[in-house]
C-alpha cells in the first residue's frame, strides 16, 4: 500500500536542505521501487506567511495521517516578534503527535575525523546516541512573563520519565548496553524523581548497565572522553543543549540528523540544527543532516535497512573524495554535495 510522507521544508536553510533530502528520497523511490507519495505542507514561518499560523490546521491533519514526516527547520528573525513564533508551531506539532522520544545519534565519519576541533584519537570511533525527552519539562510547563519577573515551570510525571528511560534501554539493548542518565539531581526535584525512576526502570533491563551523571560534568566528559558514552538519556532542555554540544565532536551541526517517536503514530525526522539565517539562500548549507534524516526515516519507519545504508555509504563516499561543504572547510555547495551523493547512488 502506498506510504504517505509529509515534507515540511520550513524556513531559511530548511527549504534548501529539504530539496536535497527529497532528491535523495526520490532517487531511492526509483531505485528500490518504493510506493511512496510525498506531500509538502507549510510550517513554521512559512505557515505564518501562507496560512496565518506556524502550525496550520491542514498541516497538522496531514502530519497526523502520514506514515512519516520530514522536517527541514523553522524560525528566523523575520518572525521573532510574531504573536505566535515558528518555534511554538514546532513544539505544538511535537506535543500534538506525542513525539516524546527524540533520538540524536552522534558518530564521526572517517572522512572528517581530521576536521574535528578535538583530538583525533578522542574522536575516531565515537558512536553514541542522545535520547532526549521531547514533550515535557520546562518547555511545556506554565509560563509567566511580566515586566519585572518571569517564570517557567519545569515538571515531569513519573510516567513521562518511565517511557523515555525505557526507550533508552531498548536502544542500548541493540548497542553496547550502557545507559548514562543525565540530570541535575543535586539540585532539581524533577531530576531527583528522574534518577529514582531510572533506577527502577533499569531493573527491567538486567542485561544493561545504568550510570548517572550530573549535567554540568557530563557536558565536560562529552568533549573530553566522548567514547565513554553509548546511550545518553536526559530531559528536554538538557538534551537540546547537550546534542548541539555533541555536534562539535564531528565538527558541524550540519552533519546531525534526528528521529522523534511517539507511542503510536507517525515519527518525525529532522536535523537537530535550526534554520541558520546567517547562511540561508546562499546554497552553502550542509545537507547531510537532512539526507541522514531521510536514511533514518527509511530504516526506522519503513524497515528499509539496505536503502538507509546505501544513503549513508554514499554520503561517506562523497566526503571521502574531499567533497565537503563550507562548514567543514570545503568549497562544495549544497547542490554540489547533493548531486555527488545522487551520482554515487546511481552508480551503486
Ligand atoms: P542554527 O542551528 O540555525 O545555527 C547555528 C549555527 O550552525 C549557525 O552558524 C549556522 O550557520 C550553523 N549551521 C546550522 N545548520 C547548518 C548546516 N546544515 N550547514 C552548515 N552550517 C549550519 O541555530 P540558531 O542560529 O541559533 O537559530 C536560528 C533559528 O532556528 C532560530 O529561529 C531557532 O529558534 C531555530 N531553530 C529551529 C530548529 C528546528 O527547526 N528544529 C532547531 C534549532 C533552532
Ligand atoms: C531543536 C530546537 C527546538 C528545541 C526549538 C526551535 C524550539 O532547538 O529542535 O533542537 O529547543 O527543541
Ligand atoms: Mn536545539
Amino acid at each position: 500500500m502506498k506510504k504517505k510522507i509529509v515534507a515540511l521544508p520550513g524556513d531559511g536553510i530548511g527549504a534548501e536542505i529539504m530539496d536535497s533530502g527529497l532528491k535523495i528520497l526520490n532517487e531511492m523511490i526509483v531505485k528500490e521501487n518504493l510506493d511512496f507519495a510525498i506531500e509538502k505542507c507549510h510550517f513554521g514561518g512559512a505557515g505564518i506567511d501562507n496560512e496565518g499560523d506556524p502550525l496550520p490546521e491542514k498541516t497538522l491533519e496531514a502530519c497526523a495521517k502520514a506514515d512519516a514526516i520530514l522536517l527541514g527547520a523553522i524560525g528566523g528573525p523575520k518572525w521573532d516578534n510574531a504573536p505566535k513564533r515558528p518555534e511554538q508551531g514546532l513544539l505544538a506539532l511535537r506535543k500534538a503527535l506525542g513525539l516524546f522520544a527524540n533520538i540524536r545519534p552522534i558518530s564521526v565519519p572517517d572522512a572528517v575525523v581530521h576536521l574535528s576541533p578535538l583530538k583525533e584519537e578522542n574522536v575516531r570511533g565515537v558512536d553514541f546516541v542522545v535520547v532526549r525527552e521531547l514533550t515535557g519539562g520546562i518547555y511545556f510547563g506554565e509560563k509567566e512573563l511580566g515586566e519585572n519577573a518571569a517564570s517557567d515551570l519545569c515538571s515531569y510525571s513519573k510516567i513521562e520519565i518511565q517511557r523515555i528511560i525505557r526507550k533508552a534501554f531498548e536502544i542500548a539493548r541493540t548497542r553496547k548496553k550502557k545507559v548514562t542518565s543525565v540530570d541535575k539531581a543535586n539540585v532539581l526535584s524533577t531530576s531527583k524523581l528522574w534518577r529514582k525512576t531510572a533506577e527502577e526502570v533499569a531493573k527491567e533491563f538486567p542485561d544493561c548497565q545504568l550510570e548517572h551523571q550530573l549535567v554540568d560534568s557530563a557536558a565536560m566528559v562529552m568533549i573530553q572522553k566522548p567514547k565513554e558514552f553509548d546511550v545518553i538519556v536526559t530531559e528536554n532542555l538538557f538534551g537540546d543543549i547537550l546534542s548541539d554540544e555533541a555536534s562539535v565532536i564531528p565538527g558541524s551541526l550540519g552533519l546531525m540528523p534526528s528521529a522523534s517517536h511517539s507511542e503510536k503514530g507517525p515519527s518525525l525526522y529532522e536535523p537537530i540544527h535550526g534554520s541558520a539565517p546567517d547562511i540561508a539562500n546562499q546554497n552553502i548549507a550542509n545537507p547531510m543532516s537532512m539526507i541522514l534524516s531521510v536514511a533514518m526515516m527509511l530504516r526506522q519507519s519503513f524497515g528499509l535497512e539496505d536503502a538507509a545504508k546505501k544513503i549513508e555509504l554514499a554520503c561517506n563516499c562523497v566526503m571521502d573524495k574531499g567533497i565537503l561543504t563550507k562548514d567543514l572547510g570545503g568549497t562544495a555547495s549544497t547542490s554540489d554535495f547533493t548531486d555527488a551523493v545522487l551520482e554515487t547512488l546511481k552508480s551503486q
